[in-house]
C-alpha cells in the first residue's frame, strides 16, 4: 500500500514533485493560527508530514495518529514539535539547516540598515506627500561604520550577519549559545538575536537586560519573537531608551502587539527570513527528500529526533 504524505501548506511545487511519484500526497491550504484539533484533523491520513513553523505539534497532536511515523518541519526552528513527545512516540522530526543561512542574514542586514536609516518613515513620507524635499535635519539615523553589533547566537546565521555586518564597518561582539550576555549588552549600539528558541532562550531580552542596553541602542530580532519579552520591549522603546527595533518575528505570530504598531520607529515585517526563491525551493527540496530517504527505509540527514 502506498504511504500518505500531508503537505499542511502550499509549499514550493518541488516538495510535491519529489513525492508523488511513490506517495499518495495530500496538500492543504496554507493557513495561519491552527490548534491542535485542525492539527488531528490535518494529520489524520499522514504516514509523514512536512509541516509550518506555525502548526502546533504537540504531544496531543502526535500521539493522535499511530501511522504517523516523520514530521518534516519546513524551517531550521522547531520550536513547534514537542520534541520530548516525539521522541517517546518514536516520531522522527527533521529540519531544514544550513539552506536558508544567507538569506536570513541578507534579512537582518536589512533591517539594521532600515531601522538605523529610517528607511519606512522615507517611504512613508514621500507615498504621504508625493514629494521628495531635502532638508538638512530631516530623518537623521545612525551610520552603521564604527558602530558595534552585539551578535547573541553566533552559530551559522549569526557569524553569516557578522561577516556582512563587519563589511559596513561595524565591530563584532558575539556570544556562544549560553555565554555571558553582560558587556554585550552594555557596550552594543545594535543587538541582533540568533537563537534556537526553547525553555533556557525564552526572554533572554527580558526588562532586565533591555534596561541593561545602551540609551539609543536597536534590537533586531529574525530568530524566535518570544526570545525577547516583547511588553518590556515595548516599555523600553516607548520610554525612548532603545531608538528603534527592526523585527521579523513576534511573541504571539500571527499576533502582533497593537503598541508596536503605533511605533514609527520600529521596521516591522512578517516572518520573511527565508523568503527568498532560493532558500524556500531549498528547504522544500531537503523536506521532501527527509521525507522520501526515511519512507524507502533510509536515514534521513536533518533529524533532529
Ligand atoms: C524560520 O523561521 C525558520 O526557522 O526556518
Amino acid at each position: 500500500m502506498k504511504h500518505t504524505v500531508v503537505l499542511t501548506a502550499a509549499f514550493p511545487a518541488v516538495a510535491r514533485q519529489l513525492l508523488a511519484g511513490e506517495f499518495d500526497v495530500i496538500e492543504h491550504p496554507t493557513e495561519h493560527g491552527r490548534d491542535e484539533d485542525d492539527m488531528i484533523a490535518i494529520l489524520a491520513e499522514a504516514d509523514a508530514a512536512i509541516t509550518l513553523l506555525s502548526d502546533p505539534l504537540t504531544r496531543r497532536v502526535l500521539a493522535s495518529n499511530p501511522h504517523l511515523r516523520i514530521v518534516a518541519n519546513f524551517a531550521v526552528g522547531y520550536n513547534n514539535v514537542d520534541v520530548d513527545a516525539a521522541r517517546e512516540l518514536g516520531i522522527t522530526v527533521t529540519n531544514t539547516p544550513g539552506v536558508l543561512t544567507e538569506a536570513t542574514a541578507d534579512l537582518t542586514l536589512a533591517l539594521i540598515l532600515a531601522t538605523t536609516r529610517r528607511i519606512v518613515e522615507g517611504d512613508a513620507e514621500i507615498r504621504a506627500t508625493g514629494r521628495c524635499e531635502w532638508e538638512p535635519l530631516k530623518l537623521l539615523g545612525l551610520s552603521l561604520q564604527g558602530r558595534r553589533l552585539g551578535i547573541i547566537g553566533m552559530g551559522r546565521i549569526g557569524t553569516a550577519v557578522a561577516t556582512r555586518a563587519r563589511a559596513f564597518g561595524m565591530e563584532i561582539v558575539g556570544v556562544r549559545r549560553g555565554e555571558p550576555l553582560d558587556e554585550l549588552l552594555e557596550t552594543s549600539d545594535v543587538i541582533s538575536l540568533h537563537l534556537p528558541l526553547n525553555a533556557t532562550t525564552r526572554h533572554i531580552i527580558d526588562a532586565a537586560a533591555l534596561s541593561r542596553m545602551k540609551t539609543g541602542a536597536v534590537l533586531i530580532n529574525t530568530s524566535r519573537g518570544p526570545l525577547a519579552d516583547e511588553a518590556a520591549l515595548c516599555d523600553a522603546l516607548e520610554r525612548g531608551h532603545l531608538s528603534g527595533a527592526g523585527l521579523d518575528v513576534y511573541e504571539d505570530e500571527p499576533e502582533v502587539n497593537p503598541r508596536l504598531l503605533a511605533m514609527s520607529n520600529v521596521v516591522l515585517l512578517p516572518h520573511i527570513g527565508s523568503a527568498t526563491i532560493e532558500a524556500r525551493t531549498a528547504m522544500a527540496t531537503i523536506a521532501a527528500t527527509e521525507v522520501l530517504r526515511f519512507l524507502r527505509g533510509e536515514k534521513p540527514r536533518h533529524a533532529v529526533v
